[in-house]
């Protein structure tokens, strides 16, 4: 008897928090996880490294982020970098650099000493596979993540906390590019990676000024979690960006589902009880690979100014499409969302009748959920269903009753379609213009 009451005793929940892209990224998370962060105490990023961009807007001032999780912004919250991300020092440090100069305090950024660290030739091996591939390319963003990722799991990666012993970060990078420079001379012609050089800038110039950042921040987490304070995992890149479940190979080399916060900052599933998945009110998607509900001509051109769809990182256009509920429903089941954040609704105003996807042909075959072998894909093509649309300007609507019928149509359509509750609907890019949907 008395052993089962400290059982239960030990499983009290703790309030933890995931925040998930559900389509293929840039859906608007930062200014969610903006929102959602005011009530927490930690924000921690799991996966991915500067591949990542996301704007906020403060005052009428954009920030555009790549590496420091949205949190920073508030001075009563810890920003993480967990175990799952890659850094580039030298991004990161210009990303503090800069925000300390607009007066933010960067002293509560905490960086695990077990992410790995991307270096120069992570970033030339990214970029000379994506020549040599030709049409064939991923569209990757260049930063070097899939090849930091692979010497991660090849072991081969050096780590945020070498940075810490010269002996042993000198040694490793000794080591790696024996094979880095045969690759870069042999298969591409390349100039050696020089080590010294690597060496003088990782160890005498980022060093000194991530130091006081480098944390176990698995035991901060959790010395949050348990002492009852709200960590939100902020998720980077998106649900079909993800290794795993993503349309691999067009994919990026981490895992942005919900799952993902566990691997990537140290917690249990049992830890979260609340995943958000964020999804843009139609759906774009940056790079190569496969998109059912594409627009090409006018109507996309109009999206892609209208939303202004050009990459925070890159400059690159997005490519525009219809919202597509049989992505959106298998994105449910691989985070298990609680709740839906509809970001960019503004976007589908003027446009005309709208359409929803809510079901895939395949030769004649009508599928409601999305197809695990990538060649049916390919070759799916759209079921909609029409919608009306609506003219009116709703970016400055605070509340579910002014948005006009039409709007809540569209929205109780998709909520029927997916079968997760919209919370939260963004109406323009400001932090203070969304909508609180459903209680
Ligand atoms: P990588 O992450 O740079 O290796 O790129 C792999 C794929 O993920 C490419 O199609 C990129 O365009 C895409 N990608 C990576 N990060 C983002 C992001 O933050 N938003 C949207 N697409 C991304």
């Amino acid at each position: 008897m008395c052993r089962h009451t400290r059982l239960f005793e030990r499983e009290t929940r703790v309030p933890a928090t995931v925040l998930v892209g559900t389509q293929w990224g840039d859906e608007g998370k930062g200014k969610f996880t903006d929102l959602v962060a005011k009530e927490m105490s930690m924000v921690v990023r799991y996966q991915g490294g500067h591949n990542a961009g996301h704007t906020i807007v403060v005052d009428g001032e954009s920030f555009g982020l790549q590496l420091v999780p949205s949190g920073c912004l508030y001075d009563h919250i810890t920003t993480v970098l967990g175990n799952g991300v890659v850094v580039d020092p030298k991004v990161l440090i210009a990303e503090m650099d800069m925000l300390e100069s607009k007066g933010f305090d960067m002293s509560h950024l905490k960086l695990s000493g077990n992410a790995h660290l991307i270096l120069p030739y992570h970033q030339e091996l990214d970029m000379l596979t994506e020549r040599r591939l030709g049409r064939n390319k991923l569209g990757t963003t260049k930063r070097g993540i899939g090849p930091a990722y692979a010497d991660k799991s090849t072991r081969v990666g050096l780590r945020v906390q070498d940075l810490l012993d010269p002996k042993i970060f000198r040694e490793k990078l000794d080591q790696v590019l024996k094979e880095k420079n045969s690759v870069l001379a042999k298969v591409f012609n390349r100039l050696p990676a020089d080590a010294d050089a690597i060496a003088h800038d990782y160890l005498e110039v980022y060093r000194p000024r991530l130091e006081p950042h480098i944390a176990d921040t698995v035991g901060l987490v959790h010395e949050a979690l348990e002492s009852g304070q709200h960590v939100l995992f902020e998720g980077a890149q998106a649900t079909f960006l993800d290794l795993d479940h993503g349309t691999y190979p067009f994919v990026t080399s981490s895992n942005p589902v919900a799952g993902g916060a566990c691997i990537g900052a140290g917690i249990g599933p049992r830890h979260i009880d609340r995943v958000i998945g964020v999804g843009k009110a139609y759906v774009t998607r940056v790079g190569s690979g496969p998109f059912p509900t594409e627009l090409f001509g006018d109507l996309g051109d109009t999206i892609v100014e209208k939303g202004r769809e050009y990459g925070v990182n890159t400059k690159r256009r997005r490519r525009p499409g219809w919202f597509d509920a049989v992505m959106m429903r298998h994105a449910v089941r691989l985070n298990s969302l609680s709740e839906l954040a509809i970001t960019k609704l503004d976007i589908l105003g003027g446009l005309g009748p709208l359409q929803v996807c809510v079901a895939y042909d395949h030769q004649g075959e009508r599928l409601e959920q999305m197809p695990y072998h990538q060649s049916v894909l390919h070759k799916c093509t759209p079921i909609y269903e029409e919608l009306p649309g609506w003219d009116d300007d709703i970016s400055g609507s605070t509340e579910r009753s002014q948005l006009p019928s039409a709007t809540r149509d569209y929205l109780d359509f998709l909520e029927a379609q997916v079968g997760v509750p919209i919370r939260l609907v963004g109406v323009g890019p400001g932090r203070e213009q969304f909508i609180h949907y459903a209680a």
